[in-house]
């Protein structure tokens, strides 16, 4: 059992990276969900992570974190997520409570509060935790690691070298990166490869309601990826909880990363030092291989028992 903490903007794919974790509660023990501002504002992120908890009548502390990066301003875009940030399904807005305080501290104290080390899993801009990591040094103690989904060490998404979560935040990024954490990088080296099939989609139309659920998730999701090119989806944030499941379905390589903070074309660009001999010690596992059909089988399966355990509440 590993004790997590889920920073996230859903978001599509955020938002099956939450239900496989909840799926897997005998493996992840989840002691809360912050969100941040990022594929939407903050109050419509919030609001994206409320329904889905409430979906599953989950039990999970939320809090909000920051409305946008240190520096520059949150630019949300409709494109990839939708005006809502998670269009496709709807919700009957059942409330979910929300912790009074900011996602920053209230991190802290639950990290703090743990007998075991927590994996911090960034699934969005990278803000709260870097907030975390300045406010509260002693907090790195009980940090195990940051598992993100976020860069990409040959290309990017947002720009040609930077990737959305990364771009989002490049300063907020350095920190992490240099925190002396080691840090597991699900970038779009390997996220572009963990994509589900249209009928593999279709497949979870007429199941139980969690898979419904996931559905409409992903078949807006896949309509939206269109415009970008994309036949089936990249699953990105998934494959940051996935790695904690099933780290043998993915492969990868230690190098020294970094992030560009620079304005101009490369700004939020995460450089790998490739270099056998890089005097810098090597920061980050950068998974660049992934079993696309052992990926997909861990989330049906997760939705599955999620949909047998709705059943029965
Ligand atoms: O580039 C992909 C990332 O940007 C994912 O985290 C997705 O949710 C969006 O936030
Ligand atoms: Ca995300």
């Amino acid at each position: 059992m590993r004790d997590i903490w889920i920073d996230c903007d859903p978001g599509h794919d955020d938002a099956l990276a939450i239900l496989t974790a909840i799926a897997n509660k005998d493996k992840l023990n989840i002691l809360g969900i912050s969100t941040i501002g990022g594929n939407q504002t903050l109050e419509k992120v919030t609001t994206n992570a409320k329904n889905i908890l409430s979906f599953v009548r989950a039990d999970i502390p939320l809090a909000m974190g920051q409305k946008g990066p240190l520096v520059k301003c949150l630019e949300p875009s409709d494109e990839a997520h939708g005006e809502s940030g998670m269009d496709g399904p709807y919700f009957d807005h059942g409330d979910y409570p929300l912790a009074s305080k900011n996602a920053v501290n209230f991190m802290y104290e639950k990290i703090m509060s743990t007998e075991n080390k927590t994996i911090i899993v960034g699934l969005g801009p990278l803000t709260n935790v870097a907030l975390l990591l300045k406010s509260y040094p002693e907090v790195l103690d009980k940090i195990d690691c940051i598992s993100i989904m976020g860069g990409g060490i040959n290309h990017g998404n947002i720009t040609s070298l930077a990737e959305f979560n990364i771009y989002v935040d490049p300063e907020a990024a350095h920190i992490v990166f240099n925190s002396g954490l080691p840090i597991l990088m699900a970038g779009l080296d390997v996220t572009e490869k963990a994509e589900i099939t249209v009928s593999e989609i279709e497949s979870l139309k007429n199941k139980g309601k969690v898979s419904h659920l996931a559905y409409e998730l992903l078949h807006f999701y896949n309509k939206s990826g269109q415009q970008f090119g994309f036949i089936n989806s990249p699953i990105h944030d998934l494959c940051a909880i996935e790695y904690l499941l099933k780290p043998e379905i993915f492969g990868g390589n230690h190098y020294y990363v970094d992030v560009n903070t620079n304005d101009g074309v490369s700004r939020g660009h995460t450089f790998a030092d490739k270099r056998l001999v890089s005097e810098k010690g090597k920061n980050t596992l950068v998974l660049e291989t992934v079993n696309r059909e052992k990926f997909v089988e861990v989330l049906i399966n997760a939705l599955e028992k999620l949909d047998n355990e709705l059943v029965s509440k």
